[in-house]
């Protein structure tokens, strides 16, 4: 049965990632947070739209291209098919769109949403010279300009990149960013929850009371992009145009049934680098044009490689295909979901995920649905008997209790964006099942021939198992729709209401299955990486 939409509308976003390069598992950790979140709200019957997509043109791009013989549009096209759709496959996400900017949906929506706030009186010709970092992509503000060291030594650097500032003059374009200062600090302190976590919002908050300045939403010297629509020898800046992806995506303005259906976004998740483009430039667009702004944007931390921020140049860089090729896709999807704070900074090792591996989802949960089918098909040939089935004593009603409150929790965790806490209240069940079966011990009630006990206690595990599955699925969507299968239940698992999982329908008849998360040698798991200098 098809879930019912229960009307709310769940529309989350990925950045578009920029396609000078490869993806790395970074970029894979936003997918899969959003992924899981999304995963989460379909199957709790939410209006849910899931987008991701590509981030393809400006400086950083062209010289990427260049550097390769190639066109920028050559290069683009050749990433995206080659690189950047395949890492959905890998990470199994379960997007609803892929936009790139180079679509004509894209363009046609940025030239539209320009020429509107140009008619409005918000842009405005001007001469401008500045410091900017084609690493980041942005003119950069005092606070992350710093003296170069070393081989730039007596050079103004990026913060981030520590690489030379390219000093930019030219005839510019300019949004009139500085009016909106105030009502963005009026929209923060009546929105409280607008920029997650509390850490990050503190941090937007005193940049923007620190004040703003108008921002070049153009540039003349390479042409790259959209074309302004009443001066084509300007491209557009590349965030004003990337930026505009979340709104172009869904109608803006082509469709306004489409537009009025996900407008405006639940959540954008970004990565604290970017979340300053997200809280201060993108609402001040939007307030600028007279739209909506998104409920939510939130900043989560980086993956850290031997204690340090993971990066290729460092040899620290990896690509998820390495760790799924390993373990599979749904103990990588698990891993960091449940092993680093989304919102906090976390590290990754091999070490770590073969440890949770087996503890966690071999020992603790595989082993637990095998034993539970096992049991079943030993004792009652594959179905419980439902007429045989003994009355519920205080144990059974403790797990029952536990399933109405794993359910409840893990729902909340969700809403406040921490999947972490979601699967660690699940684990509680995980546990406790494991914990009855040691205590039942049913092998003992089959040698005392007491079917009825027997029924019970199997019945119960069936039923907490099943949970299980319809908990997990979103974050282990290809090994819990296995499980479910092999548990009994009926058709997809995604059709199973994640907010009702403690009252899943009794189970049919199991079959047998190779264990979910099988063995890994410890010679199949390479070091991890330590930094370079
Ligand atoms: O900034 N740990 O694209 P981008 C965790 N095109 N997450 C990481 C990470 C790490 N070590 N490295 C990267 C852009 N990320 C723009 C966005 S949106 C309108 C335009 C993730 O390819 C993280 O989510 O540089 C970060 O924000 C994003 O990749 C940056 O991707
Ligand atoms: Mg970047």
């Amino acid at each position: 049965m098809a879930l019912m939409s229960s009307g709310r509308s769940f529309y989350i976003t990925t950045p578009i990632f920029y396609v000078n390069d490869v993806p790395h598992i970074g970029h894979a950790y936003n997918e899969v947070a959003c992924d899981v979140l999304a995963r989460w709200h379909r199957q709790g019957g939410d209006d849910t739209w899931l987008l991701t997509g590509t981030d393809e043109h400006g400086q950083k791009i062209l010289r990427t291209a260049t550097a390769h013989d190639t066109s920028p549009k050559e290069w683009v096209d050749r990433l995206v098919e080659s690189a950047w759709k395949p890492l959905l496959k890998t990470l199994n996400i379960a997007n609803d769109d892929f936009i790139r900017t180079t679509d004509e949906r894209h363009e046609e929506g940025v030239r539209i949403f320009l020429q509107r706030l140009y008619d409005a009186g918000y842009i405005y010709a001007g001469e401008f010279e500045a410091l900017y970092c084609v690493g980041c992509e942005e003119f950069k503000p005092e606070s992350e300009i710093v003296d170069g060291t070393g081989e730039f030594e007596g050079q103004k650097v990026c913060a981030i990149h520590s690489k030379p500032l390219e000093l930019l003059s030219e005839k510019n374009y300019f949004f009139s960013m500085s009016q909106f200062a105030e009502p963005l600090l009026e929209y923060y302190a009546a929105h409280p929850d607008f920029i997650q976590p509390d850490s990050a919002r503190n941090e937007v908050v005193s940049f923007v009371q620190s004040g703003l300045k108008d921002l070049s939403i153009s540039r003349s010297s390479f042409d790259w992009g959209i074309k302004v629509p009443w001066d084509e020898s300007h491209v557009v800046y590349v965030w004003f145009d990337a930026l505009l992806n979340y709104v172009t995506a869904v109608g803006y303005d082509a469709d306004p049934d489409e537009f009025a259906r996900r407008w405006p976004a639940a959540l954008h998740m970004v990565g604290k680098d970017i979340l300053r483009f997200h809280a201060v430039i993108w609402p001040a667009m939007l307030m600028a044009a007279g739209l909506p702004i998104p409920e939510k944007v939130f900043g989560h931390g980086w993956l850290l490689v031997g204690g340090e921020k993971m990066s290729k140049s460092k040899a620290t860089g990896i690509a998820p295909s390495q760790i799924t090729d390993v373990f599979g896709t749904d103990a990588f999807r698990y891993y960091f979901m449940r092993a680093i704070t989304l919102g906090s900074d976390g590290s990754f090792s091999w070490e770590d995920i073969h440890a949770r591996y087996h503890a966690e989802l071999a020992n603790g949960l595989g082993n637990l649905g095998s034993r539970v089918i096992a049991m079943v098909q030993k004792y009652f040939d594959g179905q419980v008997p439902v007429d045989a089935l003994d009355s519920v004593t205080e144990p059974e009603q403790a797990l029952a209790d536990l399933e109405q409150r794993v359910t409840r929790e893990a729902d909340a965790a969700i809403e406040r964006i921490a999947p972490h806490e979601a699967i660690a209240v699940i684990w509680e069940l995980v546990d406790a099942l494991n914990g009855y079966v040691t205590e039942q011990e049913p092998w003992a009630l089959a040698k005392a021939g007491d079917t009825g006990r027997l029924a019970r206690v199997l019945s119960t595990l069936t039923h907490g198992v099943a949970t299980l599955a319809v908990l997990l699925a979103p974050v282990m969507p290809g090994s819990m729709q296995t499980l479910w299968a092999a548990i009994g239940g009926k058709g997809p698992v995604q059709d199973q209401d994640v907010r009702t999982a403690f009252a899943v329908a009794s189970a049919g008849p199991v079959h047998t299955i190779p264990p979910l998360f099988p063995r890994v040698d410890d010679d199949a798991v390479p070091a991890t990486p330590v930094p370079q200098a």
